[in-house]
């Protein structure tokens, strides 16, 4: 099984060194991707060097931030274009420990997408503002109940896809471009009746750096689960009228 762990990135580099030493010594069996959106710290040029002293470090540059939807979208292209079996998503700033992985990696056989769950028994938040618990939990339950989800973590960004699930989701129609990306992916795997396994992980609020995290992205997340909430409703709806009018 021949993994790729896709890092995006923007303005990480004071923490990036560090996580993909650290993935690098916990799964050395995994490729990594960095995608990087044209960072002004520099954290670009920095990925180039860490991918000329190693062979299984590659850097994708894309030219101005655009968020983390469209960064993974463009990981997937790229590693789809190659031969690796399983698609790894991993945060730049430490939140996400590579240590944790070999336990993510281990579900795989049992479903066709496995994420790291800080809201199942077993899982857990370190150093995260309140605010920031509040907006997640909420987001969760909110996307759970609209979309019919059984998921507990919908927007957690620690996962593993198998090159197969990849290749079914129709990925030239994903519009989400900030984290509600995640629930999106989440949304059309469970709609293509694939399986999904949440694992437990310890979620390590981030020590250097500043998340990218803004009301924009939560508007975003916000307003596409109402939309595909509704509309998923509807035809659900409109479906059974067909039915009873027969
Ligand atoms: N290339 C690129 N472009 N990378 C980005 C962008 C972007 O526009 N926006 C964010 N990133 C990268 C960051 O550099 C980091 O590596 C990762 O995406 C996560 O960003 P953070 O800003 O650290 O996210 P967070 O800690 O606030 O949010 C975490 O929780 C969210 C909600 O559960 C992450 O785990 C998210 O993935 C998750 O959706
Ligand atoms: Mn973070």
């Amino acid at each position: 099984m021949k993994p790729l762990t896709i890092i995006p990135t923007y303005n990480e580099i004071d923490s990036l060194p560090t996580v993909v030493d650290r993935l690098r010594a916990a799964v050395p069996e995994s490729d990594v991707l960095i995608v990087d959106d044209n960072s002004p710290d520099g954290t670009g040029e920095l990925a180039d060097q860490m991918s000329a002293q190693d062979a299984q470090i590659h850097v994708l540059h894309r030219t101005q931030k655009n968020g983390l939807g469209g960064a993974y979208l463009a990981g997937f292209s790229w590693g789809l274009a190659r031969e690796y079996d399983v698609f790894v998503e991993l945060d730049a700033d430490g939140s996400h420990q590579p240590e944790q992985l070999p336990d993510l990696l281990g579900a795989v056989d049992e479903a066709d997408l496995v994420i790291g769950s800080r809201w199942v028994s077993g899982g857990s938040v370190v150093n995260w503002p309140l605010h920031r618990e509040l907006i997640s939990r909420a987001g969760s339950t909110y996307s759970r109940v609209l979309l019919g989800l059984r998921v507990r973590d919908i927007t957690a960004g620690f996962r593993v896809f198998r090159r197969s699930l990849l290749e079914e989701i129709d990925l030239g129609a994903i519009e989400s471009v900030g984290y509600g990306f995640q629930v999106d992916m989440t949304f059309r795997t469970a709609r293509l009746g694939k399986t999904i396994k949440e694992v437990p992980i310890t979620f390590v609020e981030r020590t250097l750096g500043e998340s990218k995290m803004s009301g924009d992205i939560v508007a975003e997340a916000v307003l596409n689960v109402t939309k595909w909430g509704l509309s998923a409703r509807a035809k659900a709806l409109a479906a059974r009228a067909r039915a009873f009018s027969r």
